[in-house]
């Protein structure tokens, strides 16, 4: 029998398919009148629904390949709900054996998450077996690598940063698993406190005009460097960076000489104009130094290391999103997430036409005449997630400059 009840401060929510108690958000808001999750004895937030519904689709599309028993690790577990969703919208009815271990250091939320498996009905699906832990997120890592387990799928997802949880990720998925990994310390990561950037995740930078796409690198870098230490390389099959959050997925490989050489090709810098925004990547090997920014002529500053390879796979992300498309319980704006990464360019700079029409002293053209434009010459360019007035474009500095004078 299904229990639909909820404790005390708790009620019944629906995300997904999922059915399952979480905290009464009139009880908890801030003096603004807004919910506030981090208030709320078991933490749970609405506005993550992109971050849960994607994980699914990237779940989806790891299945479909996927040869004997699945095993998915969610530590950081909180109501549970990612880990039921999986159950509910990846698991059913699919002929597959799949473990799932949650777990939470709150003791509250052990508790909660016992009694949501009863709610959501997961534990009459025969093909799934659920284990749930209380423990720190690092010991349930290292516990469930002493058991020599090959680990298929991680989520990280803490309130803050990643950082103190990705050695014993990464050390503990197998050769080809995913890690899926959120970061909250956008702050941190886009540089508006250097000091703790580079204490947090070894990046030397400041904040920027397209600060948001450095955010995403230096996780990725933080991520790859991470990795290496075990003798593994890690390349992105999705990152994105939406509302308050980073969010990468990364397959994890093992090989000490792939790790070496990852770390030569895809770590390096970004030269970033703080009066316009324009910005370029440069290697290792070619080294940066000292410019002018080729479209305003103010000063570049160097932020490194970065993540300079693709920022995803196009072909993963596609397929992810037609899985997606199959799940019509998603949210629109989830859809539109994957949408806009199937069109985009994986190694296209981030480049803010207000501010570049703005040293120009042109009124900005629509994105969408200037993405025209770079096309038409034979560069790729798509619309960003990051900024409204945003495109993602490989075009040189020039070619950029005559599209968005092009329009005046
Ligand atoms: C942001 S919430 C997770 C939300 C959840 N993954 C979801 O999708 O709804 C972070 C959770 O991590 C737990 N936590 C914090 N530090 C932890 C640690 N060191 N080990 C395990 N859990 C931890 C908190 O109790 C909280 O429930």
């Amino acid at each position: 029998m299904f229990d639909k009840t909820c404790p005390e401060s708790f009620e019944l929510h629906i995300e997904g398919l999922a059915l399952f108690c979480a905290p009464k958000e009139e009880l908890f808001k801030r003096p603004n009148g807004v919910y506030e999750p981090a208030y709320a004895p078991v933490f749970y937030n609405p506005a993550m629904i992109e971050n849960r519904d994607i994980t699914m689709a990237v779940l989806r599309n790891e299945l479909t390949r996927h040869k004997g028993v699945f095993i998915f690790v969610d530590p950081m577990a909180a109501t549970g709900v990612r880990s039921i969703r999986f159950a509910l919208e990846v698991l059913a009815g699919v002929d597959k054996e799949v473990e799932i271990f949650m777990g939470d250091i709150s003791d509250d939320a052990v508790k909660l998450i016992m009694h949501n498996i009863k709610v959501s009905n997961i534990d009459s699906l025969s093909n799934v077996n659920v284990h749930v832990n209380l423990m720190d997120a690092n010991e349930l890592l290292y516990y469930l690598r002493r058991q020599k387990l090959y680990i298929d799928y991680i989520d990280i997802d803490p309130f803050g940063s990643p950082a103190p949880f990705l050695h014993s990720a990464l050390s503990t998925i197998r050769d080809g698993g995913v890690v899926g990994i959120t970061a909250t310390d956008t702050a941190v990561l886009e540089g508006k406190y250097p000091a703790t950037l580079y204490r947090r995740y070894g990046v030397k930078g400041v904040k920027s005009i397209i600060s948001k796409d450095i955010a995403i690198r230096a996780l990725l870098a933080y991520t790859m460097k991470t990795a290496s230490i075990f003798d593994n390389f890690v390349y992105p099959i999705l990152s994105y960076y939406t509302k308050h959050y980073v969010r990468i997925f990364v397959k994890v490989r093992k090989s000490a000489t792939k790790a070496d050489e990852y770390l030569k090709k895809c770590l390096g810098t970004m030269m970033v104009c703080n009066r316009c925004g324009f910005n370029f990547l440069v290697s290792e090997e070619t080294g940066a130094r000292d410019v002018r920014c080729p479209i305003c002529g103010g000063t570049m500053v160097s932020i490194k290391p970065l993540w300079i390879c693709n920022l995803f796979d196009s072909e993963y992300v596609r397929k992810t999103y037609e899985l997606a498309k199959e799940m019509p319980w998603l949210s629109r704006s989830s859809l539109n997430i994957l949408n806009k990464l199937s069109d985009a360019t994986p190694l296209g700079s981030t480049i803010r036409v207000t501010y570049i029409a703005r040293v120009l002293n042109v009124k900005p053209p629509s994105i969408k005449r200037v993405i025209e434009c770079i096309r038409n010459k034979g560069f790729k360019a798509s619309e960003s997630l990051l900024y409204p007035d945003a495109l993602l474009t490989n075009a040189t500095a020039n070619d950029i400059v005559t599209c968005i004078k092009n329009f005046k």
